[in-house]
């Protein structure tokens, strides 16, 4: 049973990413959304984009290789709420998006400032700033040592930030809630599995992860699922309470990875030998499919490279704006109507 299980997963894996490489366009197992490969060269706007992007990223990655982690991390919280239309980006008028508390701590702001007043002054008013994010985020996880991979364009920005309440998974939720979410979404388990792999680099507040150190689900005890001496080593790093006036310190989720921000398919053996430092990451092992995925993750880095090229192009597929839908923002934090020309 639990081989049989293993084995469709695996096969679909293989299905999938066969059709995604081979065929053009990489629109089988995709949703149609009208976006393309290319499609500011397609479209003969600006054909040149991808290299001022992948340029600007590597000089700021060079100063900076925390952009990676940051822009991933925004790619996720503009996508999850209402669609990959960079409404995450908006300054005003007070962006509940950006207010949310599981958004707290973004970054990577400025330097999307950056590579769009470079674009801007090469090809003015045509490239979207959700473009420019899905863009960048692909270079960065390149700069950190993922092989790269054909992100589709043609993605318009939004017009307005989300006025719904914005509901992102605090890192303590469960696996059957967070597999929801992303099914929601238009997202499966392999997906899910394979973005939580951006686990693979960056950090965490304490605070985040005292109840699997202290008080695991009301049980004053830390979670039995967590490796004793990856425990120890957190513990020491994250006292019960902070002091009043000391910051919450901040621990790297991947201490392999660390300082030195690299990617690769090490989370999936960490977590494999209970060294996940997030509970949802540890989760990973509470289902057959999720733990078939994982186990085949770690055993090498060509099936989960290729799952991640795939499923970022999915994620980077939710509600999207194509056509004559939203704007070409002048300005990423600014909507045009909110900027218009002096
Ligand atoms: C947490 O505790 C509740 C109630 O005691 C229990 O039903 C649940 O299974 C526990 N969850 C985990 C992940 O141990
Ligand atoms: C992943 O990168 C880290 C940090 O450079 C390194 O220690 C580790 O050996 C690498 N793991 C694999 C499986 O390549
Ligand atoms: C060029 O862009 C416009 C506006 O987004 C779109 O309607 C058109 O289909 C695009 N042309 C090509 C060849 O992609």
């Amino acid at each position: 049973m639990r081989r049989d299980g293993g084995g469709c997963v695996l096969v679909l894996l293989a299905i999938v990413l066969i059709s995604y490489l081979s065929v053009s366009n990489a629109q089988v197992g995709l949703p149609k959304t009208g976006l393309v490969r290319q499609f500011y060269k397609k479209n003969d706007t600006c054909a040149d984009v991808e290299e001022f992007i992948k340029h600007q990223v590597k000089l700021f990655w060079t100063k900076d290789r925390s952009i990676t982690p940051k822009l991933l991390r925004l790619v996720y919280s503009d996508c999850f709420v209402t669609g990959c239309d960079a409404s995450i980006l908006l300054d005003k008028p007070d962006n509940p998006e950006k207010k949310a508390p599981q958004n707290i701590g973004l970054g990577g702001f400025v330097f999307i400032d950056q590579i769009k007043k470079v674009v801007e002054s090469r090809c003015p008013g045509v490239v979207s700033c959700a473009d420019i994010l899905m863009l960048a985020a692909r270079d960065a996880v390149h700069l950190a040592g993922a092989p790269s991979y054909p992100v589709l364009t043609g993605r318009r920005d939004g017009l307005q930030s989300s006025a719904a309440s914005v509901d992102l998974p605090s890192p303590s939720i469960s696996f059957d809630d967070a597999l929801s979410l992303f099914e929601s979404k238009g997202l499966n388990v392999l997906d899910m599995v394979t973005l939580l792999g951006a686990h693979t680099m960056g950090s965490t507040r304490c605070r985040y992860i005292l109840d699997r150190l202290y008080n695991f689900n009301g049980s004053k005890k830390p979670d039995p699922s967590m490796d004793k001496t990856l425990l120890d080593e957190l513990r020491n790093k994250c006292p019960p309470k902070t002091r009043k006036g000391q910051t919450d310190p901040l621990v790297f989720i991947n201490k392999n990875s660390g300082t030195k921000y690299t990617f690769n398919n090490s989370y999936y053996s960490h977590v494999l030998n209970k060294q996940a430092v997030l509970g949802i990451d540890q989760l990973l092992l509470s289902t057959e499919d999720s733990t078939d995925i994982t186990q085949e993750f770690a055993d090498g880095f060509e099936d989960f490279r290729r799952s991640w090229a795939f499923s970022m192009n999915k994620m980077g597929s939710i509600g999207v704006l194509t056509g004559t839908k939203g704007e070409i923002r002048r300005n990423c934090r600014l909507t045009n109507a909110d900027n218009p020309i002096q």
